[in-house]
């Protein structure tokens, strides 16, 4: 008898960080708020889990994060107000985002890190596999990598990691994976992992990029994790161990993604994200981009 796994349906998306790269615009309003083109950051992440079959999403808040519970709830007011003049459109798009997904939220108290984050979805998630998708990196819908990560774990089991590339100047900002190669070309084992490390330590360039599909066990790893790198309680620290060990936890595999991400965790790449973003929109791009390559134009002339 063959028995049918259960398909992975949760999302945790860790959103409790403070925001202070953006200040003075995160004062009042959380980060994940602040608009990519027209919709808040945090929406394209909700969208993109949803793409992947994950319709129930567990939000990670904290302390100023109510606007998040409110974008994904109903809104009669503005919702009765555009449904009096008629106006379907912006009606369509309000309801958007309380439509998509079955959303809980739990708040985490105590800032100890992503894997502390992570740790607070454990009453929630249970003893099934499940998605981990953090807010600062937006993938582009055209190039899906959850699903891939998601059929990977089943086949697997385990966890699966993203893994991207980078140039390795810049691998310090990002956990990074010692790999060996598997018959499919996209897919690595993970044989150890490093938080941040310092220059020359780096065991390559492979960095993880915010999508995790983990493996239940990982809540007892991080309940005994000890603080690590900025004195937090490191997600990367605990899958270490998993990735290391050859025990049924085990074992952690990467998928390389070469698709589009898009960074949105500091001021300089959210502008490089909203002007792509912005330019390959059907009804905002074709006059942007004309007027971007008169303002490119007029710039490299000073
Ligand atoms: C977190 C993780 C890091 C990962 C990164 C991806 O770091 O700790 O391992 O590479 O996200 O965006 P953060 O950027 O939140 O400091």
């Amino acid at each position: 008898m063959t028995y049918a796994r259960t398909r992975i349906s949760k999302a945790v998306i860790p959103a409790a960080g403070l925001g202070t790269r953006f200040l003075p615009a995160t004062k009042a309003t959380p980060k994940e708020m602040l608009p990519v083109v027209d919709k808040p950051a945090i929406q394209y992440v909700v969208e993109e889990a949803v793409a992947a079959n994950l319709s129930d999403v567990l939000m990670i808040t904290g302390r100023n994060k109510r606007p998040l519970e409110d974008h994904f709830d109903r809104n009669y007011e503005l919702e009765s107000a555009l449904t009096a003049k008629g106006d379907e459109a912006r009606l369509a798009r309000v309801q958007e985002s309380s439509d998509l997904a079955t959303m809980h939220y739990v708040r985490q108290g105590d800032p100890r890190g992503l894997g502390h984050a992570v740790l607070c979805a454990e009453p929630h998630v249970g003893d099934q596999p499940f998605a981990v998708l953090l807010g600062d990196d937006l993938i582009d819908p055209r190039d899906p990598l959850l699903g891939r990560m998601i059929e990977v774990q089943e086949r697997h089991g385990g966890s699966v990691v993203a893994l991207m590339e980078v140039d390795p100047s810049q691998i310090h900002l990002y956990g990074c994976a010692a790999i060996v190669p598997t018959a499919e070309e996209d897919v690595v084992r993970v044989t150890d992992l490093v938080e941040k490390p310092a220059p020359g330590e780096a065991p390559s360039a492979f960095a993880v990029i915010g999508r995790y599909v983990l493996d239940p066990s990982v809540f007892a790893v991080l309940s005994k994790t000890q603080p690590g790198r900025g004195g937090e309680i490191q997600l990367t620290d605990a899958l270490r161990e998993l990735a290391q060990e050859d025990g049924p936890d085990g074992p952690v595999h990467g998928v390389i993604f070469t698709g589009r991400r898009y960074d949105t965790g500091d001021r300089g790449d959210y502008l490089r994200a909203i002007v792509r973003l912005a330019c390959e929109r059907d009804d905002l791009g074709p006059d942007f981009r004309s007027w971007l390559r008169t303002y490119v134009r007029e710039e490299m002339q000073d």
